[in-house]
């Protein structure tokens, strides 16, 4: 039996959303265990949503936000990429491998991005 772990993809409302509601709507496959929750911006994910989720029983968390310098609220995702170290470094501390992370920029007529790094996301926890 193959293995479906659990994703859970924090998606911004303007782009990684967007792109994931295109990649649906265009059919195009991906894991089916992926859980999109949507945030108004990436830069809203908090450091101890990521531990939580993983506490909770997801194998994976990914961010998923607009492209660098794109950002709706100017900002965000600067601010998502400042917290990834210390994401990386809480998963550390806690015993978490830091290939339960990953944090990923697109736009939202990128579904091809989104549908590539959530099938890598579960590629990647099904090797370890
Ligand atoms: Fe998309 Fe901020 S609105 S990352």
């Amino acid at each position: 039996m193959d293995l479906e772990p659990k994703i859970i993809a924090f998606c911004c409302n303007w782009c990684s959303y967007a792109a994931a509601d295109l990649a649906g709507t265009a059919r195009m496959q991906y894991p089916v265990s992926v859980r999109i929750i949507r945030m108004m911006c990436s830069g809203m994910v908090h450091p101890e949503l990521v531990v939580e989720a993983l506490k909770m029983g997801a194998d994976a968390v990914m961010i998923l936000g607009c492209r660098l310098g794109e950002c709706h609220y100017q900002d965000g995702n600067h601010k998502a990429l400042a917290r990834s170290g210390m994401i990386i470094e809480l998963l550390d501390d806690l015993g978490y491998e830091r290939e339960r992370f990953s944090l990923h920029w697109l736009s939202s007529a990128e579904p091809l991005v989104f549908v590539n790094a959530v099938t890598e996301t579960a590629e990647r926890i099904r090797r370890l």
